[in-house]
């Protein structure tokens, strides 16, 4: 069968004051009026089965907005790399011969969505190699992770190589020599996988769980991103081009492509800010009233007692925000 794995176990620094983490930006609804992970899941009907992966912390919470779906908690909080060897391990454990589709739940999509997730899937089953959804890049984004494609064969290319999250002036080269984004979205059977993940850092969480010792594996590895962990290093991969309308909201610029602008180019969630001479920001609140006096390019944000303000296209480095937080405990 074919079964959707929606990852749901991040924190959303980037998303900082709205997401905290104890609500973390899976569980907003930002620009819908559904949460994101309820709207990833509800996409993910393409599928014979979902199941949704997340860590310890969250286990309690996805109940609320994907009551139908399986739940695989890992034990411990490693990032993507050992989530996902692990849920798909659990997976083939599950459901009799399974093609794997990754979802991430921080995305906006269009049309044609099912029908990529279809190919992907296919390709996957056909090659067993891992495949990665490929999106036509539209600015040099440091947020994303670059695909530089190889030799087509049909609906993917070979994978030749994989950059996750470039600085600004590799971004810019990528864009020009014609890679493609990495969207966040993989397709692959479970041999393809843990094959991929015994020949990279998180070759002790496979040991352990061949062996049985789950948690002694997890403790075993550093916390790593499937991009860093396998797709960089991957030997056997494919990329499958696709069409529809995508965009991360991971971080508070992407409001602004995914929200409906004023005249002015100002987006908002929750209550309209009072403009005066103000273009081009995003302004998200849960209730304050905001006002705007001549600044562009900004994304102000009021959520809870606390307020930030940060340049759009800084807004990456939001995280950093976090982090200081977290280190004054
Ligand atoms: N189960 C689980 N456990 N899920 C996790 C964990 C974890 O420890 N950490 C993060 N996630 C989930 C997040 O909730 C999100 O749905 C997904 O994994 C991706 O995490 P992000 O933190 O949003 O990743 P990113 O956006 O920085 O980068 C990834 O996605 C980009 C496209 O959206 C990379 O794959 C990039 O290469 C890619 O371009
Ligand atoms: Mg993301």
């Amino acid at each position: 069968p074919l079964v959707a794995l929606v990852l749901a176990g991040g924190t959303g620094t980037r998303l900082y004051p709205a997401s905290r983490s104890d609500r973390p930006k899976q569980f907003l609804p930002l620009g819908g009026d559904q949460s994101l992970l309820s709207a990833t899941v509800s996409r993910a009907d393409f599928a014979d089965h979902v199941v949704v992966s997340t860590r310890p912390e969250f286990a309690d919470d996805i109940a609320d907005h994907a009551p139908d779906a399986e739940v695989v908690v890992e034990p411990a909080a490693k990032d993507t790399g050992p989530a996902l060897v692990y849920a798909t391990h659990r997976i083939a454990e599950l459901y009799d011969d399974p093609v794997v589709v990754v979802l991430p739940s921080d995305h906006h999509v269009g049309d044609g969505f099912s029908e990529a997730m279809a190919r992907g899937a296919r390709v996957a089953a056909e090659t067993d190699s891992l495949v990665a959804f490929g999106v036509e890049p539209t600015r040099p984004d440091t947020g994303y992770g670059y695909i530089e494609p190889g030799a087509f064969h049909g609906d993917y290319a070979a994978l030749a190589t994989f950059h996750e999250k470039p600085d600004a002036d590799t971004a810019e080269r990528y864009v020009e020599q014609g890679y493609l984004w990495n969207a966040g979205m993989f397709a692959w059977t479970p041999d393809a996988l843990l094959a991929a993940a015994r020949d990279s850092p998180l070759a002790p969480l496979v040991d352990g769980l061949d062996a049985g010792a789950v948690e002694a594996g997890f403790d075993a590895v550093e916390p790593l991103s499937i991009d860093y962990a396998v797709m960089e290093r991957a030997e056997d991969a494919a990329v499958v081009p696709v069409e529809f309308e995508w965009d991360d909201v991971g971080a508070w610029d992407a409001l602004a492509r995914v929200l409906d602008a004023d005249e002015d180019g100002n987006v908002a969630l929750g209550d309209d800010p009072i403009v005066v001479d103000a273009a081009d920001n995003v302004v998200a609140t849960d209730g304050a009233n905001v006002s705007l006096v001549g600044v562009s390019d900004l994304a102000v944000v009021a959520w809870d007692d606390r307020v930030l303000v940060v340049p759009k296209d800084e807004a990456q480095r939001v995280r950093e925000v976090v982090s200081q937080l977290q280190d004054d405990g």
